[in-house]
């Protein structure tokens, strides 16, 4: 099987308009995680792929993209989303080979795609400077302006999101983008790159240079034509990304991921929190960021939502990304790998419930089932470390003041969610959890393009999504005129 994303040549990186191969002609091969077999080779880009695609962004800032005005820059972002919606079934069968998630999942994540470009296309002429009142004889005024060259560098989890919140706030305020989509899955950060360019998106705006971590994600983090990261992935590659942009006094933006608790009190609608509690936990086969994989229970109602998310749990279905069930299978034979040492650190704990793997899986996929363990201590490793893989801890608690001691007893700080019907305690524990957002009976909004999203901690800085993101897209400047 090879595959042509919207008829291009996965061979090729996107570097100022023109698609081509990498400068050593080298390539990588592309898995599918639902059966093991190769899809298509894609391009292995290096520093000097990295180097001529930076090059090239520099150039469309001095040319007609540096030169837009921020209502041309919306209109293009406009046209990109329409153009994105235009191909959703074949945007979501490419993330759903890619990753091997469930299509529903995947047409999902093109709709958001899509939501991005609305969002940031509508915004990027909404960003004002100020007027700020100063001595007499003065005028004050600030501008916001483009960092410059902006380097992305992507997960495999979800491509389309990632880049419609990062590339998406970035074009908006002007930059011009270097895109590095993980080698695990890139297809779509292909499509988009076509997509974009098809929409009449200046050459050189955004380039599209996949490769491996270590040869074109180094070079780019470590590239001094970089004016700004973004980077969302390990706690391990972060902290490499922000020392090799700290060498260059490069801002960076973090996303790292987490240990996100839920804390279900006794006075919750419970039938209400459990399809949250268990979703948040197995959607994308629980390979998300934001994923809630500890679940806090008062004691009082411990047993009736423990009883009510194993039931879920037991139904759960996981098979091929285009079966379209509960779950598809993990990203690839070593994310499966992570995810079964930690179950075998949980060997002391007791499962209350396990999920199946369909019996007609292809023997080659990285399938997991999901699993969740009862009464985990709060101190033990599946309940302190990121997982990323389908699997959540019931925790229980008594008091309010132990359950967030609980819930901010981690590394992490990304998301929370509190359960319970009690406004003030609901208030309280909005400020007290340490997370990057908190939900009161809900979970996760529906991944709220408009939402500002990052974290705290291990989970990392800077925000993503929503107006914010276009703050961190852009440089502040002060002019100051003495004009008497
Ligand atoms: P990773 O952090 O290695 O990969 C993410 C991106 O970083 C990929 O594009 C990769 O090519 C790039 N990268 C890797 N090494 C790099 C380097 N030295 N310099 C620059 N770029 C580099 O994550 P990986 O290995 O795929 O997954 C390992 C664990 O990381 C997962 O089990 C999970 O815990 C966490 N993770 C978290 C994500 C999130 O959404 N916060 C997404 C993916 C992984
Ligand atoms: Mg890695």
């Amino acid at each position: 099987m090879t595959i042509r994303p919207l008829g291009l040549d996965p061979t090729h990186c996107l570097i100022g308009g023109v698609w081509r191969a990498p400068a050593s002609g080298a390539g990588l091969p592309l898995h599918s995680p639902s059966d093991g077999a190769e899809i298509c080779r894609i391009a292995r880009g290096d520093h000097e792929d990295i180097d001529a695609a930076v090059r090239a962004a520099g150039s469309a800032l001095t040319g007609p993209w540096g030169h837009a005005t921020a209502a041309e820059r919306g209109r293009v972002l406009f046209r990109i989303g329409q153009m994105v919606l235009e191909q959703v079934e074949e945007l979501a069968r490419l993330e759903a080979m890619d990753v091997g998630k469930p299509l529903t999942q995947a047409r999902a994540d093109v709709l958001a795609l899509a939501r991005y470009m609305e969002f940031y296309g509508g915004a990027a002429d909404k960003l004002h400077g100020q007027t700020i009142p100063y001595l007499e004889g003065y005028t004050v005024y600030t501008l916001r302006q483009p960092h410059g060259v902006t380097g992305h560098i992507i997960p495999w989890n979800y491509p389309m999101q990632i880049i419609g919140r990062s590339v998406g706030a970035a074009l908006a305020m002007g930059n011009a983008c270097v895109l590095k989509p993980a080698e695990e899955a890139c297809l779509t950060a292909l499509a988009f790159g076509e997509i974009a360019r098809r929409a009449g998106l200046p050459d050189g705006a955004l380039n599209v240079v996949p490769g491996l971590g270590v040869e074109a994600g180094a070079a780019l983090s470590g590239h001094g034509g970089v004016h700004h990261i973004s980077f969302t992935g390990s706690v391990g590659v972060g902290k490499r990304i922000q020392q090799a942009a700290g060498q260059n006094v490069v801002p960076v933006t973090l996303e790292l991921g987490g240990k996100s608790p839920q804390l279900v009190f006794a006075d919750a609608d419970i039938d209400a929190a459990l399809p949250f509690l268990v979703n948040a936990g197995i959607q994308n086969a629980g390979q998300t960021c934001s994923a809630s994989s500890r679940i806090l229970v008062q004691r009082r109602v411990y047993d009736q939502v423990l009883n009510g998310m194993a039931a879920r749990y037991a139904a759960l279905r996981a098979g091929p990304a285009l079966d379209d069930l509960d779950l598809g299978p993990l990203v690839s034979p070593r994310q499966k790998e992570i995810v079964e040492g930690f179950l075998a650190k949980g060997a002391d704990l007791e499962i209350a419930a396990q999920g199946q793997i369909i019996s007609d899986a292809p023997a080659g996929g990285a399938y997991v089932a999901p699993t969740l363990f009862a009464d985990v201590p709060p101190d033990h490793i599946l309940a302190r470390e990121e997982i990323f893989g389908p699997v959540q801890v019931v925790i229980p608690f008594e008091t309010e003041e132990e359950a967030i001691a609980i819930a901010n007893g981690t590394d992490f700080g990304l998301v929370a969610s509190v359960w319970t019907e009690s406004g003030a305690r609901q208030m309280r524990l909005a400020r007290q959890l340490r997370a990057g957002q908190v939900f009161l009976n809900n979970y996760g909004a529906g991944g709220g393009v408009e939402l500002p999203f990052g974290g705290t901690g291990l989970s990392g800085h800077g925000r993503e999504k929503g107006f914010e993101a276009l703050y961190g897209f852009s440089v502040l400047k002060t002019v100051a005129a003495l004009h008497g």
